[in-house]
């Protein structure tokens, strides 16, 4: 099969084609260098940097503290263990909501500093002004709708998103606006998986669910949930592919009876 596996550099463009031939995006969050390397071995096309390195690498409740100074320091580590995956950054809560040429200063930060390919933004219509900014500027913007966990004081809950009439009739319309904009792609976040299917067959460009079924054009997982490093998050969407948290568990376990029992360092491990 002729897949984009053979090709060098895997751009939006790409992933426009990947729609095109009905050919499916994986999406992986990333946020560090070592995680980047192995991710981008493995071939994933897509590595997102999101602002869910505020839950899973500081331990913060919610996605709203991280500062675009932590998200640089992030998508520059991941930038640099890269080759071929398209890097795309979550611009974080508070740097483009307000104020369309704060956004654009955000996202130009993010482009010069940190060498990604790409930012997302989480919104319709109410933030329309910052990504037509930010797009003149010809950076590349992905959308995000459904659930939007920078708005999550304005859901009060992480449960499905658009299951009503009216909020999923907006969705859809947002997605078209998006989409006429110029975005290059929209992350759907837990929302009914019909729905996600009608939106997916409704625009030219590609949408990538969690929590969103099959029907869309890929997929996204946060790494930590996939690798079971973190337990304590089990939506029905997530599938882990390892258990991780047991394996490293077992390891420092070990690690730490054999510097108390003097069976590490060996002869063979000392100078
Ligand atoms: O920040 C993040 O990890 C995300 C994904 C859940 C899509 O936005």
């Amino acid at each position: 099969m002729n897949t984009t596996r053979e090709l060098p550099k895997i751009t939006t463009h790409v992933l426009q084609e990947m729609k095109q031939k009905g050919e499916k995006i994986a999406m992986l969050t990333g946020y560090d260098y070592s995680m980047a390397k192995l991710l981008d071995e493995a071939r994933i096309d897509v590595i997102l940097v999101g602002d869910s390195a505020s839950n899973v690498m500081a331990g913060h409740n919610t996605t709203l503290p991280i500062t675009l100074d932590q998200m640089i320091y992030h998508a520059s580590s991941v930038a640099r263990g890269v080759e071929r995956a398209l890097v795309i950054v979550d611009l974080p809560f508070g740097t483009y909501q307000g104020n369309s040429k704060e956004a654009l200063n955000s996202a130009i930060r993010i482009m010069k500093e940190s060498a990604a390919n790409a930012v997302k933004m989480e919104g319709g219509e109410e933030i329309l002004e910052s990504i037509d900014r930010i797009l003149s500027a010809g950076i590349p913007v992905m959308g995000h709708l459904g659930l939007t966990p920078q708005s999550i004081n304005k859901f009060g809950t992480y449960i499905v998103r658009a299951t009503e009439a009216a909020e999923a009739e907006k969705l859809k319309n947002d997605a078209k606006l998006l989409e006429k904009a110029g975005c290059f792609g929209i992350v759907l976040e837990k929302i009914p998986s019909k729905l996600a299917g009608e939106v997916t067959n409704s625009i030219s460009i590609p949408t990538i669910g969690i929590g969103a079924g099959a029907d869309v054009d890929g997929q996204v997982l946060v790494l930590h949930d996939m690798l079971g490093i973190n337990q304590d998050f089990s939506p029905r969407f997530l599938r882990r592919y390892h258990n991780l948290h047991d394996e490293m568990i077992n390891s420092f376990e070990s690690y730490i009876n054999d510097v108390k029992e003097m069976k590490f360092p060996n002869k063979k491990e000392q100078y």
